[in-house]
């Protein structure tokens, strides 16, 4: 009897530890790739220095996109998949430096030479949009909007090059 238990416990211990590492997983709402680089959908919104703070926590890195050929491959990609009707916008790791025009993506420290933003965009609305989200109404002309960061939003996170 005790070696059932024992053999008991070692299963039942096992996978509840497994279920308990594998929880991790529902960090994630959606993992896809994109020319071999790993993007993974956050699945809980929070603000911009929220999202690259979890991004880096788990390794990886707040979205960057590095030019035209990558940013229509990702969009169409994120058009398949097609599960944001009501998600507003995504996170990219792209702000504004204090007081210039000069955009950056955040985790590289890359100036932004490629613009995708959609119609009347960038506008700084509310005159504190100081981050780029990428808008999924997939009926835009272009796809980017300038934010405010205290938005809540879903993070994208990439694999670092
Ligand atoms: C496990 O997942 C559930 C449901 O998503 C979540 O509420 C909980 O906080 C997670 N636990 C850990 C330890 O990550
Ligand atoms: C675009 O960026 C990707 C990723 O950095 C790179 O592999 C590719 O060569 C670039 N394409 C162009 C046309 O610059
Ligand atoms: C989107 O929101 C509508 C209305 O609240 C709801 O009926 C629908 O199920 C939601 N769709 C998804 C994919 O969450």
């Amino acid at each position: 009897m005790n070696s059932f238990l024992a053999i008991w416990c070692a299963f039942i211990c096992f996978t509840t530890t497994i279920a308990f590492v594998k929880n991790d997983t529902k960090l994630w709402s959606h993992t896809f790739e994109v020319n071999e680089k790993l993007y993974l959908l956050g699945s809980v919104k929070m603000n911009f220095d929220d999202a690259i703070n979890f991004c880096k926590v788990n390794n990886l890195q707040l979205l960057t996109i590095a030019n035209e050929t990558e940013n229509t491959n990702f969009y169409n990609e994120l058009k398949e998949l097609g599960v944001f009707q009501n998600i507003s916008g995504l996170w990219t790791s792209g702000t504004k430096l204090a007081k210039s025009n000069d955009w950056i993506w955040l985790p590289i420290f890359e100036f932004i030479t490629f613009f995708d933003w959609g119609s009347n965009q960038p506008d700084n609305l509310y005159g504190n949009e100081y981050c780029i989200s990428i808008l999924t109404h997939f009926f835009v002309k272009g796809h980017w909007n300038d934010i405010k960061c205290a938005e809540l939003l879903i993070p994208v996170c990439e694999m670092p090059n």
